[in-house]
């Protein structure tokens, strides 16, 4: 108490009580020594927003005319589907061979439809999983039916790009006749050498995975990459409707973004700053491990095994080429990306645009490589570019109106 009494007392006061003069000599000085401080603080700044991602700026047409708007640098999201290699497992799941029967859950007495591999128009191979539906007409994989009951109808779909991808929004996995009562969305960091669970998917949780049921929703900044097992997409609800089975990327994100991603530079800065982070929303490879089908009920009728299957119409993955936040450009090489190239053409040496060009042999990291030599990558402390801008303008308006 009494320290803090005698450390109050303004040290600018004693000074006001002498002479005139010497009061606006002292009031220019340290109206001058703020106006440095604010400078520096300012450069300071700049200097660590340079540092936090390279920033990309492209004109926007408004009413008002033309603005230019500043962005993280990377490239743009797209579909990644049409480049994904799938590979199924075990390797005669596909129905059709030889050809055979199915039912459907809701009328399990409606059994004309029929797969037969040999016979284009009624053959359900892996690829419709990713080809566009044209013309409204729906294709799909589709499994064996479940005629070895009570041996578990179990299947692997591996999706393989040969890249390092981040996630950009939802991966949406349509499942057409019920989706499954058990699943596990699994996901490779290293060209499918290991793989780490990313999401499980059961109408029960506990009993499957012996794990608590959880909702994306209800993560917050601190466990946002915490892999939970959620009953959302399982349960059997008896409406065609309920197809999709998703992995909530968006959801995850808007624990940093905010409502309705307003504040993506916040996310893009802690993506800098967090490589584990940054890692979650990683993938080069994705499998999904389908444990048990659709029941339609709850439990399994042995006399009707034939409506029991897995059926696949599409899988959506919107991703976008890892650079790293350094890049803006990809460069396509049998669509997908080999290099990470920058727009931005500051201090892009000759030497170093031929160094990036050519890629060292036996070089496995396939990650887009940044183009610009000054640009290596160094630990930099966390601060998010969103504030960041704000208190840049508001300490530019304090600087103009001290001086
Ligand atoms: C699916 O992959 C897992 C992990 O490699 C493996 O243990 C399992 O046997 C596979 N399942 C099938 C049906 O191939
Ligand atoms: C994966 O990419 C590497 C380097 O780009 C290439 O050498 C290799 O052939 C590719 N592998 C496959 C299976 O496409
Ligand atoms: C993906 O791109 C679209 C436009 O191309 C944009 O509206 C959307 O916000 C982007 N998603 C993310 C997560 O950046
Ligand atoms: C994440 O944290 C929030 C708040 O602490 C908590 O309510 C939620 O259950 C947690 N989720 C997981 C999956 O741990």
């Amino acid at each position: 108490m009494l320290s803090r009494n005698s450390y109050s007392m303004p040290t600018s006061l004693s000074f006001e009580f002498y002479g005139g003069p010497s009061l606006v000599s002292w009031l220019a000085l340290v109206m001058l020594a703020r106006a440095t401080f604010f400078l520096l603080v300012l450069l300071h700044i700049l200097v660590q927003v340079q540092g936090q991602y390279e920033l990309c700026k492209s004109l926007l047409k408004t009413d008002e005319g033309s603005v230019w708007e500043q962005h993280a640098c990377q490239p743009k999201n797209q579909s990644m589907k049409e480049y994904m290699r799938i590979r199924v497992e075990p390797p005669g799941i596909t129905c059709g061979n030889p050809p055979e029967r199915f039912c459907t859950l809701e009328n399990p007495y409606l059994c004309s439809d029929e797969c037969d591999a040999s016979n284009p128009d009624l053959a359900h191979p892996p690829q419709l999983m990713q080809d566009r539906e044209r013309g409204g007409l729906v294709t799909y994989w589709q499994t064996q039916t479940w005629r070895r009951y009570p041996e578990p109808l179990l299947a692997n779909i591996t999706l393989s790009w040969n890249k390092s991808l981040e996630l950009t929004d939802d991966i949406e996995i349509t499942f057409e006749y019920g989706r499954p009562t058990a699943m596990a969305l699994e996901k490779s960091l290293d060209y499918g050498h290991t793989w780490q669970p990313y999401q499980f998917y059961a109408d029960d949780c506990p009993e499957v995975f012996g794990m608590v049921p959880q909702r994306a929703r209800d993560l917050t900044p601190s466990n946002a990459t915490r892999v939970i097992c959620t009953e959302l997409y399982s349960r059997w609800v008896g409406a065609k409707g309920d197809k999709v089975v998703r992995f909530e990327t968006r959801t995850r994100f808007t624990t940093f973004a905010g409502h309705r991603l307003r504040d993506m530079d916040s996310l893009w800065a802690r993506f800098e700053n967090n490589k584990g982070l940054r890692d979650f929303f990683t993938f080069t490879d994705l499998r999904l491990r389908l444990l048990k089908p659709a029941l339609g009920g709850t439990y399994v009728q042995r006399d009707n095994l034939l409506k029991y299957f897995y059926a696949i119409s599409n899988i959506e993955v919107p991703a976008r080429c890892k650079c790293n936040l350094h890049a803006s450009r990809c460069v396509l090489e049998d669509g997908i990306c080999s290099v990470c190239a920058s727009t931005t053409p500051r201090a892009r040496t000759a030497s170093a645009a031929k160094r990036a060009s050519k890629p060292k042999s036996g070089n496995q990291d396939r990650t887009c490589q940044l183009l610009s030599a000054h640009l290596t990558h160094v630990h930099r402390p966390v601060l998010p570019l969103g504030p960041t801008v704000s208190v840049m303008a508001t300490l530019t308006a304090a600087v103009i109106s001290t001086t």
